[in-house]
C-alpha cells in the first residue's frame, strides 16, 4: 500500500535529518540509528511503529503479548502480532512466566516477520508479576538460564531481553541477569533504570545504567526519563550504551527521534507538519483496524498526546472526547492544527505525564 505523501517541505526536513543518522548493530540485529522506540502496551501496535519508523526511529519492539493468548488462538492476541511488510527493524515483546509456553509462543511471533523476538522482564504490574512474569524473573536468576535457553531454541531470529535494574532497592541485579543473558545466548539487552518497587517514581538511575554498560558482556540499550530532545542528544553524546530507547517521550513529541539528530536546532515542526503526520497515521490505522469504534479509539488517543503543548490543547481535548464519530474527530483534529498555522509547540515537562506502564 502506498504512503499518503508528505508535503515537500515536511519531507525535506526528515530526509536531511534522517541522513544524519548513523546506522548500527547491536549483536546481528540492524537498526538505522541508536535511537528506538521502546515497547508501550495499547500503543505500539503497527501504525504507530511504523509512523516512528517514518519519523526516525531506529527500531521498534511492539507491546508486550501474552504467551498465554497465543498459545490459546486468542484472536485479540493475534491481531497484536501483525508486522506490516513496510516496517524494517521491529521486534515483538512477549511475556509469560512457563519456558515451554513461551517457547511455543515465540515460534508462532517468529512466523509473523520480526528481527528478533524480546522478553519482558521488567513489567511491574501485580496481575504479571505474581504470576512469575514481567519484573519477576529478575528474582530468579537461577532459574533464568532454562527458561531463556528454551525459548531460544525454539526459534531461529535473535533473543533480546528488556529488563529493570532489580526487584527493590536491596536486589539491584540487573548486572547478574545480563550475565546469565549472555550465557544463554541472548542477543543485547534495554534497561529502563527503576526497580520493580519505584514502578515510575523518582528517576532513572543513569548512575547505574552506565556503570553496566562499562563492563557490559551483551550491547545495552539505556531507558528512562529522556523526554526531551535535548536530553537525548545530551546522553547519546556521553553515554556508554549502545543505543537508547524511548517510551514516553515521543508520545508527545512524535518529531524528537529527528530533532535528537539536528545538532545545531536548526529545524522546527511546527501544528501544520503535526497534521501532516497526523493524517498518515489516520491512513495506516484505517488500513490496520476494520472496526471504525476501534479506529477512533487508536488515532484519538494518539492526537490528545500530539496536541500537548499548543495553544488551547485543553479545549481541543474536550471536543475531541465529546465527539463519537471518527471523521468529525478527524474534522476538528485539521480546524484546530490548521489554525494554529506555522506555531512550534512547547511541553510543560514539570506535569506528570504517564506515570504507569508495563516495564
Ligand atoms: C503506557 C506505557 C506502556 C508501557 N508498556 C510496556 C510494555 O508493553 N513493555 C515494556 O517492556 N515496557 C513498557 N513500558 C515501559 C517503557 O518501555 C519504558 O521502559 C518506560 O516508560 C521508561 O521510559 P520513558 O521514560 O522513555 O517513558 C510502558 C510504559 C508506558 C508509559
Amino acid at each position: 500500500m502506498q504512503k499518503m505523501k508528505f508535503s515537500k517541505n515536511l519531507q525535506d526536513k526528515i530526509d536531511i535529518l534522517k541522513n544524519r543518522q548513523t546506522p548500527i548493530k547491536l549483536g546481528s540485529v540492524a537498526f538505522s540509528s541508536p535511537l528506538l522506540l521502546a515497547p508501550m502496551a495499547s500503543i505500539c501496535n503497527w501504525p504507530f511503529r511504523l509512523l516512528m519508523e517514518d519519523l526516525g526511529a531506529g527500531g521498534t519492539v511492539s507491546e508486550l503479548i501474552s504467551c498465554h493468548g497465543i498459545n490459546y488462538d486468542n484472536k485479540k492476541t493475534h491481531e497484536m502480532l501483525r508486522v506490516d511488510p513496510r516496517e524494517k527493524n521491529v521486534g515483538i515483546q512477549l511475556f509469560g512466566e512457563d519456558p515451554k509456553a513461551m517457547a511455543l509462543a515465540a515460534k508462532i511471533a517468529e512466523g509473523h516477520g520480526p528481527k528478533f523476538i524480546d522478553i519482558n522482564m521488567g513489567c511491574p504490574v501485580k496481575k504479571v508479576v505474581t504470576k512469575g512474569g514481567g519484573s519477576a524473573l529478575l528474582k530468579n536468576p537461577q532459574g533464568l538460564s532454562e527458561f531463556l535457553t528454551t525459548i531460544k531454541e525454539a526459534i531461529s531470529i535473535p533473543l533480546t531481553i528488556k529488563i529493570r535494574t532489580g526487584w527493590d532497592q536491596d536486589q539491584v541485579n540487573a548486572d547478574e541477569i545480563i550475565k546469565v543473558a549472555h550465557d544463554s545466548g541472548v542477543e543485547f539487552v534495554a534497561i529502563h533504570g527503576r526497580t520493580r518497587a519505584q514502578q515510575y517514581t523518582g528517576q532513572a538511575n543513569w548512575n547505574y545504567i552506565e556503570e553496566l554498560a562499562a563492563n557490559c558482556p551483551l550491547p545495552l540499550i539505556g531507558n528512562g526519563d529522556l523526554h526531551q530532545a535535548h536530553q537525548v542528544k545530551e546522553r547519546l553524546s556521553k553515554t556508554l550504551c549502545q543505543a537508547l530507547m524511548l517510551a514516553r517521550g515521543p508520545l508527545r513529541n512524535p518529531f524528537i527521534f529527528l530533532e535528537a539528530a539536528d545538532v545545531d536546532n536548526h529545524f522546527n515542526f511546527t501544528a501544520s507538519d503535526y497534521w501532516e503526520i497526523t493524517q498518515r497515521l489516520y491512513q495506516y490505522i484505517c488500513e490496520g483496524f476494520q472496526d471504525e469504534r476501534h479506529r477512533l479509539v487508536q488515532i484519538r488517543k494518539l492526537i490528545v498526546w500530539f496536541t500537548g503543548g499548543f495553544p488551547h490543547a485543553t479545549q481541543f481535548r474536550g471536543h475531541a472526547f465529546t465527539s463519537q464519530n471518527l471523521d468529525e474527530v478527524m474534522r476538528l483534529t485539521e480546524d484546530y492544527f490548521l489554525s494554529l498555522n506555522q506555531i512550534s509547540k512547547r511541553i510543560n515537562h514539570d506535569e506528570a505525564f504517564m506515570t504507569s506502564g508495563h516495564g
